[in-house]
């Protein structure tokens, strides 16, 4: 099967990228691995004919707003993240009206209808970075509003308003008080994603996008690491440094991003299934948000 994936790659052309959430048979086949802000980078970059996006609904359409005039598939179509969900066009157009001098921040993991109504976008990675950016006082950000809180911490001297008020990850929302004395009782470094509740970011030793865990297990230390996002991140982490020790939580799973398989794999870059395909007005006004924060940098 990996062969003729590999052979498959090469015959079209084929760009394959993975999400740090991915199962490692399909990293180990990807040409990129990374969180959502650097998919959407390479993304950018690539010369390919083909773009094969191992991931959730909205990193591909990521890829294809940026892509235009490429072909992006994703291998499994209803492969969706729940968080997305929560903002709708209607929200931010209503939460506009109510507070005109606001400027509006979408998180990347959103649908691009609501990218398209952003002023700008941003990922766990540069959230804080973009918020600053900005010269308004008051920000309207969603879906994630543990994220929004992580932001409004940052950057006290800002309003950060929620957008919708609870949304939410069901993965990260897992983690809990319990999980930290867990981790604090057997010992080593919790690292936690923002999206996790804020009384755990609170007591984490470190607070990371995917990405960023991975920059900063490169800086090394010897510590075993409580690694409090997905549970696919700790086997990333174990692949890259072997000899460091690295603990998951068992139960933070993300279905949607294990429903690609191997043969899912192959099938997209043989019959060049499922297309992404949105509406080209949807696609500049989006373009026009993603590449704002593009510009700002990680
Ligand atoms: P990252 O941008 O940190 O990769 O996060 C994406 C995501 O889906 C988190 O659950
Ligand atoms: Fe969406 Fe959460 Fe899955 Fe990330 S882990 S893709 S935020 S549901």
């Amino acid at each position: 099967m990996e062969k003729e994936i590999r052979a498959l790659k090469a015959q079209k052309n084929a760009v394959v990228m993975a999400h740090n959430y991915q199962p490692l048979e399909i990293q180990a086949l990807a040409d990129v691995v990374g969180d959502s802000l650097e998919l959407a980078v390479k993304a950018k970059e690539t010369a390919a004919d083909l773009i094969v996006v191992c991931g959730v609904r909205f990193m591909a359409e990521t890829a294809k707003i940026l892509n235009p005039d490429r072909k992006v598939v994703i291998p499994v179509e209803d492969a969706g993240c729940p968080l997305a969900d929560f903002l709708t066009p209607d929200m931010i157009r209503e939460a506009r009206r109510r507070h005109p001098d606001a400027a509006v921040v979408v998180y990347v993991n959103s649908t691009a209808e609501s990218k398209a109504l952003a002023d700008v976008t941003c990922t766990s990675a540069n959230a804080v970075r973009i918020v600053q950016s900005l010269s308004n006082d008051t920000i309207l950000f969603g879906p994630d509003a543990n994220l929004a809180g992580y932001v409004q911490r940052e950057l006290p001297e800002k309003t950060i308003i929620p957008l919708p008020p609870g949304g939410h990850c069901y993965v990260h929302a897992g983690f809990t008080l319990a999980d930290v004395e867990a981790a604090r009782k057997k010992g080593g470094t919790i690292v936690c994603h923002p999206e996790c509740p804020p009384e755990v970011q609170e007591r984490a030793d470190r607070i990371a996008s995917t990405g960023g865990m991975v920059r900063d297990a490169a800086a090394g230390g010897d510590e075993p690491w409580w690694v409090f996002t997905e549970r696919e991140m700790a086997s990333r982490l174990r692949v890259l440094y072997p000899g460091r020790v690295f603990y998951e939580k068992p139960e933070a799973v993300c279905a949607d991003m294990k429903k690609i398989s191997l043969p899912d794999l192959r099938r997209a870059l043989e019959s060049g299934e499922h297309e992404v395909v949105l509406p080209p007005d949807v696609m500049d006004r989006a373009r026009r948000a993603i590449e704002r924060m593009i510009a700002v940098g990680a």
